[in-house]
């Protein structure tokens, strides 16, 4: 083992000797950019191991050492919020409270029957609620254990689903195992939650939820590990279908397990977050004293529900994605699952559940149902238009007399990839540009010095280039007279590399001469840590920047003849996830990525797929309506659109 000290961030982790730095940077919770996804060609991904300049996806660790990371902190903020509407708490997961009665002596009923009639509501063999007695799975260990929990106290609570009693819990006293949440005077404590998680393609975002109120305790979100096997779903597909699916569903189902986890020691940090927490005295169990207050833990949570794009979907469950990487895209599952979670690598309750939401085809996954789950599009009588925008931008268009959904396939270029000096929404970032008075501003994330350019930074200053006339309509740079290939928005000097470069030792800075030295000779990637050109747009960045913005807009325009709607009657237009968060609308209808006549209907919802996961989880029905929605949506393939090419090029200008 050897351990890593990040200087800059103050954290100190230990790894197996051979782990690569970028694994130990997510391992220790960074969010470090790797648009190239660890194949050593973006040279985005340059840190100093002991002062000495390398590649993070490129270097081992062999001993202790001190790891410095560009920027201040490296933490970058994951957007874990987004629009959330009031939903009536039906969960699937059900808690009552049961008394074990002792029966009558010549009772003919089994102590299991009697428990499915207490719990379910089943009584005189009549059914009083609406579930099907005959479907309820026969726990035989719980049923062989009645007879003693009955004896030991009577008064049990009960985790139960439609289908499965999943958990008996005493209320007033000593479990066997533990202490559980209860006071002298007898009140109730509990500790009933259910996760629910949003497995993105760089980051995956946790929520702990309470299991009898629904109410939100705390939120962790981490970087995908799978990020160092490949930057997109094309390249992770492609790492998959070469060396298995192993290496990817395990590293994901970790950082799940782990994300579970801080989600439980934020709630034991917190004084009161969950419901009926109660200090209790000390209870001595079998002659062992057991500390009395009652502290949560993973097997307190009952339901995980998850949602992520299909590529995600597939790998996390372990299915080999060749049907999502040869054409003609298709999931190999598509519908709803209720799956056991310890199937899957995720340690919560034994019995617990994991919840997935369908898919909608190939490149629209159980994200996209998250989204709609969050926004009921399906149920509104108005048109609306939901736009995820990223290396894939799904949409939604329609209303309850109708839903279509395509998926276009946009590229990174707003999440940095591709353009020379892009990167992630990380510190540093420039996120908003302006030009005034014949002067450049701009604006960074957490105000720090400037690193790069991310997504929300890169549409400002195309559309500000153009309103300046330093960009042609049809893509030329210029710089007022001539053709120009650079367009330099910061100066060398002025960016966070000047301030590394001074804080840079003797040795440090022979080491980046022979560094510079060797990348002039092998040629490989620019590395602008070692060689601060500044923060500069390219013409072949611009390039990047018409394809990705043509790709959406000719979904959307495609989109639109699929269901015969004209622009001027769609009345929201959602924008959902970080990049949305962040993007200007105005500046986004100038370069021509969405409509003019939107940009007045603009509604940014951040992070609604990571809602649509909870509502899963707080409402049976509206879970169930969904996947009717999904079901009858219509799907419009892009890539087999006779009409897509001719959009697609008609949408590369900036012509307005
Ligand atoms: Fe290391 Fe791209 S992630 S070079």
């Amino acid at each position: 083992m050897a351990k890593v000290y990040f200087v800059r961030e103050e954290i100190s982790i230990e790894i197996p000797v051979g782990t690569s730095v970028l694994e130990a940077e997510i391992q220790a919770g960074l969010a470090p950019d790797v648009p190239c996804g660890g194949q050593g060609t973006c040279g985005k991904c340059l840190v100093k191991v002991d002062g000495k300049p390398v590649l993070a996806c490129q270097t081992k660790v062999e001993k202790d050492c001190q790891v410095e990371i560009p920027g201040k902190k490296n933490r970058g903020k994951i957007l874990s919020e987004g629009f959330s509407r009031k939903v009536n708490f039906q969960p699937e997961l059900q808690v009552k409270t049961v008394w074990l009665e002792k029966p009558e002596t010549g009772e003919k009923k089994s102590e299991w029957e009697r428990l499915v009639e207490d719990v379910y509501g089943i009584s005189n063999n009549k059914r009083t609620s609406d579930v099907d007695y005959g479907c309820i799975k026969t726990d035989v260990k719980l049923a062989g254990s009645l007879y003693e929990k009955r004896s030991f106290n009577p008064e049990w609570q009960v985790a139960y689903t439609d289908e499965e009693i999943l958990d008996l819990r005493p209320i007033v006293g000593v479990h066997e195992d533990s202490v559980h949440g209860v006071n002298s005077s007898g009140e109730k404590g509990d500790g009933i939650f259910t996760a629910a998680i949003d497995l993105g393609t760089t980051t995956i975002v946790g929520y702990l939820l309470d299991g009898r109120t629904g109410e939100n305790l705390a939120v962790e979100s981490r970087m995908n590990p799978q990020m160092q096997y490949g930057g997109d779903v094309i390249q992770r597909a492609n790492y998959a279908l070469e060396h298995g699916t192993e290496t990817l569903s395990k590293c994901v189902q970790k950082t799940i397990n782990k994300i579970l986890e801080s989600l439980i020691v934020k709630t034991q940090k917190a004084p009161k977050i969950a419901s009926g927490r109660k200090k209790v005295n000390d209870q001595t169990v079998n002659g062992k004293t057991k500390s009395a207050e009652w502290m949560p833990g993973v097997e307190d949570i009952y339901q995980v529900s998850l949602v992520g794009n299909t590529c995600m979907h597939h790998l996390f469950l372990g299915i080999y994605p060749a049907s999502l990487a040869h054409a003609p895209y298709t999931p190999a599952i598509s519908q709803s699952l209720t799956l056991r979670a310890a199937d899957y690598g995720i340690h919560i309750h034994p019995k617990g559940q994991l919840l997935l939401l369908p898919n909608i085809a190939g490149y629209i996954g159980a994200d996209t149902s998250g989204c709609l789950l969050a926004l009921r599009q399906d149920l509104k009588d108005e048109i609306t238009l939901m736009l995820d925008i990223g290396t894939n931008t799904e949409m939604i268009l329609g209303n309850k007399y109708g839903l279509a959904a395509c998926s276009a396939a946009s590229g990174p270029a707003f999440e940095g990839a591709k353009i020379q000096c892009g990167m992630r929404g990380l510190p540093g970032a420039i996120d908003h540009v302006k030009y005034e008075d014949g002067k450049w501003q701009y604006t960074t994330i957490g105000g720090e010095k400037p690193v790069g350019l991310c997504g929300s930074g890169l549409i400002d200053l195309v559309a500000e280039l153009l309103r300046a006339g330093l960009l042609e309509e049809n893509g030329i740079l210029h710089s007022g007279q001539e053709r120009s290939d650079t367009f330099m928005l910061v100066p060398p000097q002025e960016t966070v590399f000047a301030q590394c470069e001074q804080n840079m030792s003797e040795d440090a800075q022979s080491e980046k001469t022979e560094c510079l030295q060797r990348n002039e000779k092998n040629g490989s990637g620019q590395s602008r840590f070692e060689n601060d050109c500044g923060v500069y747009l390219t013409q072949k960045d611009i390039g990047e920047v018409q394809l990705a913005k043509a790709a959406i807009a000719a979904g959307i325009q495609l989109l639109l003849k699929k269901r015969s709607i004209e622009e001027s009657q769609i009345q929201t237009v959602y924008l959902a996830g970080g990049f949305g968060n962040y993007m200007s609308a105005e500046n986004a209808a100038r370069i021509g990525l969405i409509p003019e006549s939107f940009v007045k209907k603009v509604q940014c919802v951040g992070n609604i797929a990571g809602e649509g996961a909870k509502i899963a989880l707080l409402n049976k029905n509206e879970r169930h309506e969904i996947e009717n929605a999904v079901r009858n949506m219509e799907f419009l393939e892009l890539a087999a659109c006779p009409e897509f090419q001719d959009c697609f090029v008609d949408e590369l200008g900036f012509e307005r």
